[in-house]
C-alpha cells in the first residue's frame, strides 16, 4: 500500500472511538421514541436479545475482518475472499456498506443539526421561556414549526456536516480519538446524574413498568424487525464502520474485551435515556392531563427541556446536555464518514483530503433533501413508503430503508462470510490475540454460523412474505 495507514494510539483508542461511534443519536434520540411507539416491555426485551445473540457476534466478526485485512470494507472482502467461493461477489458487501453509510450520514446529520439550534436557544434563554410556559405543549408546537422551516433546517444541517468533514479531514488519531476520549465519559456521568434525579419524580415507577414489563401480545413482526434493525444501528453494525475502526486496531489488543465493553456501555446508555425521558413524560401526563407527547420522534427535544428547567440552573444544564448530544452525534457521524472516506482512499488511491472533501460534499448535497423533507417541502415530505408516521418523507423513508433493511442485510452477509467462508484458524487467531476470550470460541462460532444468520434471515423473510409491518 502506498500510504501509511493510521492506527489508534493505544488499547483505549479503539474502545473509545468505537464506543463513540456506537453511542449517539441512536441511543438518545431514536431508541426512546421507537420504544414508545412499540409499547416498551416486550420490544425492549427483543432488542436486548438481539444485541446479545446477533449484535455481539457480528461485532466480533466485523472487527476481526478489519484488523485481519487492515483495509477499507471493499478491500477487506476482496483480500480475505481471494481464492474462496464467490470471490468476485464478496467485495459487493463492502460496496453495500459504503452506500449505506452514505445514506445514514445524510439524514443523521439533520437530527444532529437540531442540537446546535438547542445549544444556542439554551444560551440565549429562549429555550427557558418555552419550557417554563404554563402550557407544556408550547415547546412541541415550536418544534413543529422549526421542522417545517427549510432554511433553518438547511443551516444547522450544514453546520453539522461541516464539523464532521472537518474532524475526519485530520485523520484517525488526531481527530477522532481526541474527541471521543473526552466525550464518552462526560456524557455517561451526566446521564447518571439525570437518572438519579428521575428516581425522585412521580413518573419513575411507571417508566420502569413500561420499559421492563413485557406484554408479548403487543409484539408484531414489524416491531421485531425494528428491534433487530435498531440493534445494528445502535452498535454501528452491518455497514463496515466497526470493520474500518478494527482496521486501525493494534494486533496486541483483545477484540472480545473491547467489543463486550462497547456493547454494554451502549445498551446501558440507551436504557438510561429511556428511564429519564419516560419518567418525565409520565410525570407530566399525571399533572397536566392534556399534555401531549406529540410527534414521538421529537421527544429528545420537546420533553427533556421540561425537566431541565425544573432544576436550578436549567439554562446551563440544557446547554451542556445538548452540547454533549451534539458531540455524541459527532463521534458517530465521524465513523460513518470514515467508512466512505477510507473506501475512496484505499480503492481510488485518493489522498485523505481529496477523499473527505469529495465524498463529504456529495453526501452533503444528498442530505439537503432530507433536511427540507420534514415539512418544509411538500413533495419531499409527501413520500411515504408504508404509511407509518416514522417512515414519512425522504427523511423517514431513508431511515426506514437503512435501519430495517440495509443494515440487517449487511449484517447477514458479514455473518455468512465470517462463519462459512473464512476458515476456523483465521478467525480463531484474531480473536485469541491479546488473550482474554470472554466468550468461548466455539460459542461465538456457533452464534455466527447459525444463530445470527438464521435470526436475521427468518425475520427478513417473514416480513417479505407479507407479515404486516404494522
Ligand atoms: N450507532 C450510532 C448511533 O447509535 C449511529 C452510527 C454510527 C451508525 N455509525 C454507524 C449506525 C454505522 C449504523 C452503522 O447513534
Amino acid at each position: 500500500m502506498s500510504q501509511q495507514r493510521g492506527q489508534w494510539s493505544g488499547r483505549l483508542g479503539f474502545i473509545l472511538a468505537a464506543a463513540g461511534s456506537a453511542v449517539g443519536l441512536g441511543n438518545l434520540w431514536k431508541f426512546p421514541y421507537i420504544t414508545l411507539e412499540n409499547n416498551g416491555g416486550a420490544f425492549v426485551l427483543v432488542y436486548i436479545g438481539a444485541v446479545i445473540l446477533v449484535g455481539l457476534p457480528i461485532m466480533f466478526a466485523e472487527v476481526l475482518l478489519g484488523r485481519r485485512a487492515q483495509k477499507d470494507p471493499v478491500g477487506t472482502f476482496r483480500l480475505l475472499s481471494a481464492g474462496k467461493p464467490g470471490a468476485s461477489l464478496w467485495p459487493g458487501v463492502g460496496i453495500l456498506g459504503v452506500i449505506t453509510g452514505f445514506i445514514i450520514l445524510s439524514y443523521y446529520s439533520v437530527v444532529a443539526g437540531w442540537t446546535i439550534r438547542y445549544i444556542i436557544m439554551a444560551l440565549s434563554g429562549q429555550l427557558g421561556e418555552l419550557a417554563t410556559n404554563a402550557d407544556a405543549n408550547v415547546l412541541g408546537n415550536f418544534f413543529g414549526d422549526f421542522l417545517g422551516n427549510s432554511t433553518e433546517q438547511a443551516v444547522y444541517y450544514t453546520l453539522f456536516m461541516g464539523a464532521t468533514i472537518g474532524v475526519v479531514y485530520f485523520g484517525v488519531a488526531n481527530g477522532i480519538e481526541r474527541v471521543a476520549k473526552i466525550l464518552v465519559p462526560v456524557l455517561f456521568i451526566i446521564l447518571l446524574a439525570l437518572t438519579a434525579y428521575s428516581t425522585t419524580t412521580s413518573g419513575f415507577r411507571e417508566a420502569l413498568h413500561f420499559l421492563f414489563r413485557p406484554n408479548f401480545s403487543e409484539l408484531t413482526t414489524g416491531s421485531i424487525l425494528e428491534a433487530l434493525g435498531h440493534s445494528f444501528f445502535t452498535l454501528s453494525l452491518g455497514m463496515g464502520a466497526m470493520l474500518t475502526y478494527g482496521s486501525y486496531m493494534r494486533k496486541q489488543d483483545s477484540i472480545p474485551k473491547a467489543v463486550v465493553t462497547i456493547s454494554i456501555l451502549d445498551t446501558v446508555i440507551a436504557i438510561l435515556a429511556c428511564i429519564i425521558m419516560f419518567s418525565i413524560i409520565f410525570t407530566m401526563q399525571a399533572i397536566q392531563p392534556d399534555f401531549e407527547v406529540g410527534k414521538s420522534s421529537t421527544i429528545l427535544f420537546t420533553t427533556l427541556p421540561l425537566v431541565f428547567y425544573k432544576l436550578p440552573g436549567g439554562g446551563f444544564i440544557s446547554a451542556v446536555f445538548y452540547l454533549l448530544v451534539a458531540f455524541a452525534a459527532l463521534t458517530s457521524t465521524i465513523s460513518l464518514m470514515e467508512v466512505v472516506s477510507s473506501f475512496a482512499i484505499d480503492e481510488f488511491k485518493w489522498s485523505r483530503k481529496r477523499a473527505v472533501l469529495t465524498m463529504g460534499s456529495s453526501i452533503f448535497v444528498f442530505g439537503l433533501l432530507s433536511a427540507v423533507s420534514l415539512g418544509g417541502n411538500e413533495t419531499l415530505s409527501g413520500i411515504n413508503l408504508i404509511g407509518r408516521e416514522s417512515t414519512a418523507g425522504v427523511f423517514g423513508t431513508l431511515d426506514y430503508l437503512a435501519t430495517n433493511w440495509l443494515l440487517p442485510l449487511g449484517g447477514l452477509l458479514i455473518a455468512l462470510f465470517v462463519g462459512w467462508i473464512l476458515g476456523r484458524a483465521e478467525t480463531q487467531e484474531e480473536l485469541e490475540e491479546g488473550h482474554g476470550l470472554l466468550v468461548s470460541y466455539s460459542t461465538w462460532r456457533f452464534l455466527i454460523k447459525f444463530v445470527a444468520p438464521l435470526a436475521v434471515g427468518a425475520i427478513i423473510v417473514s416480513v417479505i412474505l407479507g407479515a404486516e409491518y404494522q
